[in-house]
């Protein structure tokens, strides 16, 4: 097990490009099995998720080599549609190979993915959808059983707009049987990269970005090449880093486009935020103030992942903020370590009170989740003394080497194994 050593106090100054996106990776390293072909994935991060995916791709029979941020990925050795349980428990957002699965096979078995550090995350949506495109589903043991003749095109409603079912419906109904649209389908940015790719391979995908995605089916699709999008949180993440610190950090290969909702806020905080093609800088001099609410919603809403880090940003913000959860029941874990920091938060359901103090002060801290660890570090980069966080594992799911980009902009941070 690692833990974060970090000493508060210092300025984050610097420039440096921003990884790909972990949410775009995942989904489409699991759309390279419906080609049966050889991709090569570009600025592809190295993180642990990255990693779990790849077990499940090579757990399938394909075949992955890394060189550098490079993934090549040969799906045409494909002999197995099943995912085990022990790789499923890994990594929940395995449920992204339903679709791919049984688009190539008609057939897909998966372990049920089960509840997780952050809430529930049913699949309830995904299920439903499949069943629609004539897949016939049944659980038992523990697995989840797909078997189709044949799938078919269907115009899909979801109540709420999940990401992970609607890639699972683009990559279930690119080889279907006619047309598929999805109504209310979710519009991250994250899907806009999962349509590009597969359209690539040859599908035909249009509407990504927007409510209603159409998808007709094509017989075949091709083994492609393509370059993940940069990530929007963390990209985020480290701009409220610099803001916390009272800094200045410019980064590159960044979409500034994808992060409305997150610059707005930074902006309305008093940070000065810079935009540029695939450049974004921030400075902040002075304290920053508090917001009156902030809610999570899907996107462009301001999203449930980058709640956290902001909280640490509000907790030592001039005045008062309130944080209102409206997408994971269970995303206030970092608030019990970033009272021991001494930030002054009262929670009431979905909704948390955030009282600013002037300063934290460093203490032993453990990560419970990916993003409420990256609060984590958040605050102790402003905090005064020392901070050492415990299970850096969960931030290595989602931040590649995040030590060594804050230590590049002058931050005090050292992993201990
Ligand atoms: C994805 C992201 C995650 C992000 C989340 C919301 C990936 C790998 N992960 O997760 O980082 O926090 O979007 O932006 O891309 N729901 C149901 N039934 C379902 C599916 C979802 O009730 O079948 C609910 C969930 O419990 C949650 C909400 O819908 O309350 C949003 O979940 P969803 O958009 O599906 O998130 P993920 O795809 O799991």
């Amino acid at each position: 097990m690692s833990s974060l050593l970090i000493e508060g106090g210092n300025r984050i100054d610097g420039e440096f490009a921003v990884q790909g996106a972990k949410n775009a990776v995942l989904p489409i390293l699991a759309a390279t099995v419906l080609n049966g072909g050889k991709n090569v994935v570009y600025n592809c991060p190295d993180l642990s998720d990255v990693s779990s995916t790849v077990e499940v791709l090579e757990n399938l029979g394909c075949s992955v080599s890394r060189h550098g941020n490079i993934l090549n990925v040969d799906s045409s050795g494909m002999n197995s549609y099943t995912i085990p349980e022990t790789l499923m428990r890994k990594m929940r957002s395995s449920i992204i190979f339903l679709g791919a699965i049984i688009a190539r096979y008609k057939r897909a078995c998966v372990s049920m993915p089960g509840g997780c550090e952050i809430g529930l995350r049913p699949i309830d949506l995904h299920l439903k959808a499949l069943k629609s495109l004539g897949i016939e589903i049944s659980e038992a043991h523990g697995y989840i059983n797909c078997v189709a003749d044949k799938i078919t095109g269907a115009d899909i409603h979801l109540d709420f707009p999940s990401v992970g079912a609607t890639e699972n419906i683009m990559l279930a109904a690119c080889m279907a049987d006619g047309i598929t649209t999805i109504e209310n389908a979710a519009r991250e940015p994250e899907i806009v990269d999962l349509q590009n790719f597969l359209n690539r391979m040859g599908a035909k995908i249009s509407g990504g970005g927007g409510n209603v995605i159409r998808i007709e089916g094509v017989k075949k699709l091709y083994g492609v090449e393509h370059t993940i999008m940069p990530d929007r949180i963390v990209s985020g993440t480290y701009l409220v880093c610099a803001a916390a610190t009272r800094g200045h950090l410019v980064l590159t290969n960044t979409d500034y486009t994808h992060m409305g909702a997150i610059l707005n806020l930074l902006s309305d905080m008093g940070c000065r935020i810079y935009r540029e093609k695939n450049r974004i800088a921030i400075a902040c001099n002075q304290r920053t103030h508090a917001v009156p609410t902030i809610k999570t919603m899907p996107y462009p809403g301001f999203p449930t992942d980058i709640q956290s880090p902001f909280m640490s940003l509000a907790a030592i913000s001039d005045g008062t903020s309130i944080f209102v959860e409206n997408i994971f029941e269970n995303r206030y874990q970092h608030v019990d370590e970033l009272t021991r920091m001494g930030a002054d938060i009262r929670i009431d359901g979905r909704c948390a009170v955030v009282i600013g103090t002037k300063s934290l002060t460093g203490a032993n801290v453990v990560a419970k989740d990916l993003r409420g660890g990256a609060a984590l570090v958040a605050a102790a980069l402003a905090a005064e003394g020392n901070t050492t966080i415990e299970n850096v594992h969960f931030i290595d799911r989602g931040y590649e080497n995040i030590e060594k980009y804050l230590a590049l902009c002058g931050a005090n941070i050292t992993r201990k194994e």
